[in-house]
C-alpha cells in the first residue's frame, strides 16, 4: 500500500461531516490502497459530539483508515495536511444581516488561511464547502501568501451535479451520458448553469432540448434554487449530496477528470472569459496531476454573457463588503 495522506475536515461534527467522513475513511477519494489519516477540526463545544462520531468511525473498522485526530486548534489540526476540506462555517442565524454573516465567516477563514499557510504540507490542496463558499475561499487564499492561489477552490460541484440530474430527467438520458456541464460564477442563486456547451450522448444539450423558455424559466431556476427546495422539503439543508459533491470535487482535482469531459470548480479568476481577477469564480475546468486548467475558447452568446456578468458582479460586491470589514 502507498504512504498515508493527511486529510483535514473542518466542521466535522456537522451535518455534512456526518456524511463526508465515512466516505473519505472508506477510500472514496484516494482509492482502496491509500491509507487516510483524518484530522478533524471543530469548535470547542462540539468536540464532545465529535468524539461520538470518532467512535462510529472506529466501529466501521475501515481498512483504509489509518488514524483520527480531533481538536479545536487549526494550527495543530492542519499540521502537515495534504488536503483540507473546509466545511465548517457559521450558518445564518435568525435576524442576522448579510454583513454579520460575512464578518463571522471572514474571521473563521482568515484564521484558517493563516494556519494553513504556516503548517500545511507543501503539496496542500484546499477545498471550501462552507458558505459563502466562493468568498470564504478568497479570504483564506488572501491570508495564505505562501500557498499558490491555485491550490484553493470553492465547491460548485453540487450545483454541477444538480444540473446534470435535471438535464438527465428532462431528456431521458442516463447521467453517465451527460458531459461538459458548466456552472459559472457564485455558489448562490445568481449562479449560471450553462446548457449551451453541455452534451447529451455527444449532442449539444440546448439544441437537443430546443426550448429556450424551459432553459430560462425551469432549468436555471430549479438548479439555482435547489438548496432552498431541499430545506423546504427536509427541514434541513442538503447534507449527503453536499458531502458527495465535496468528494467528487476532491477526487477529480487530485486524480484527474475523464478525457473529453470537464467539471465545474470555483477558482481564483485569471481573467478568462472576461471575469475580473480578484474573485473566486466557478469555471469549466479539466484536472490532471493535481492541477486544474480553465477550459478555453468556448463561445459565449449574449444570453450567457449577461448571466455570467451578473454572478461576477455579486462576487465583486461580496469581496468589497469583506474589504470594508477590514478582512482580507
Ligand atoms: P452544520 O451547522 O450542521 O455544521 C457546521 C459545523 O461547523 C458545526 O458542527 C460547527 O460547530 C462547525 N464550525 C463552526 N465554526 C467552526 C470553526 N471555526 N472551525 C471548525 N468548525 C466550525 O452545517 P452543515 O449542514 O454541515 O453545512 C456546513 C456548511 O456547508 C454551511 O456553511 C453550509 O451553508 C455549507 N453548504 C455548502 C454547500 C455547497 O454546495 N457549497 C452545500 C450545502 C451546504
Amino acid at each position: 500500500s502507498q504512504s498515508p495522506v493527511k486529510v483535514a475536515v473542518t466542521g466535522a461534527a456537522g451535518q455534512i461531516g456526518y456524511s463526508l467522513l465515512f466516505r473519505i475513511a472508506s477510500g472514496a477519494i484516494f482509492g482502496p490502497d491509500t491509507p487516510v489519516q483524518l484530522r478533524l477540526l471543530e469548535i470547542t463545544p462540539a468536540l464532545g459530539a465529535l468524539e461520538g462520531v470518532v467512535m462510529e468511525l472506529d466501529d466501521c473498522a475501515f481498512t483504509t483508515l489509518d488514524s483520527v485526530e480531533i481538536g479545536d486548534d487549526p494550527r495543530h489540526i492542519f499540521d502537515g495536511v495534504n488536503l483540507a476540506l473546509l466545511v465548517g462555517a457559521r450558518p445564518r442565524a435568525k435576524g442576522m444581516e448579510r454583513g454579520d454573516l460575512l464578518e463571522a465567516n471572514g474571521a473563521i477563514f482568515t484564521e484558517q488561511g493563516r494556519a494553513l499557510n504556516d503548517v500545511a504540507a507543501d503539496d496542500v490542496r484546499i477545498g471550501v464547502t462552507g458558505n459563502p463558499a466562493n468568498t470564504n475561499a478568497l479570504i483564506a487564499l488572501r491570508n495564505a501568501p505562501d500557498i499558490p492561489a491555485e491550490r484553493f477552490s470553492a465547491l460548485t460541484r453540487l450545483d454541477h451535479n444538480r444540473a446534470i440530474s435535471q438535464l438527465a430527467a428532462k431528456t431521458g438520458a442516463k447521467v453517465g451520458d451527460i458531459r461538459r456541464m458548466t456552472i459559472w460564477g457564485n455558489h448562490s442563486s445568481t449562479q449560471y448553469p450553462d446548457l449551451f456547451h453541455a452534451e447529451v450522448a455527444g449532442k449539444n444539450a440546448a439544441d437537443l432540448i430546443d426550448d429556450q423558455a424551459w432553459i430560462e424559466n425551469e432549468f436555471i431556476p430549479t438548479v439555482a434554487k435547489r438548496g432552498a427546495a431541499i430545506i423546504d422539503a427536509r427541514g434541513a439543508s442538503s447534507a449527503a449530496s453536499a458531502a458527495s459533491a465535496t468528494i467528487d470535487a476532491a477526487r477529480d482535482w487530485l486524480t484527474g477528470t475523464p478525457e473529453g469531459d470537464w467539471v465545474s470548480m470555483a477558482v481564483a479568476s485569471d481573467g478568462s472569459y472576461g471575469v475580473p481577477e480578484g474573485v473566486v469564480y466557478s469555471f469549466p475546468v479539466t484536472c490532471s496531476g493535481g492541477d486544474w486548467q480553465i477550459v478555453q475558447g468556448l463561445e459565449i452568446d449574449d444570453f450567457s454573457r449577461e448571466r455570467m456578468d451578473a454572478t461576477a458582479a455579486e462576487l465583486i460586491e461580496e469581496r468589497d463588503a469583506v474589504g470594508q470589514l477590514g478582512l482580507t
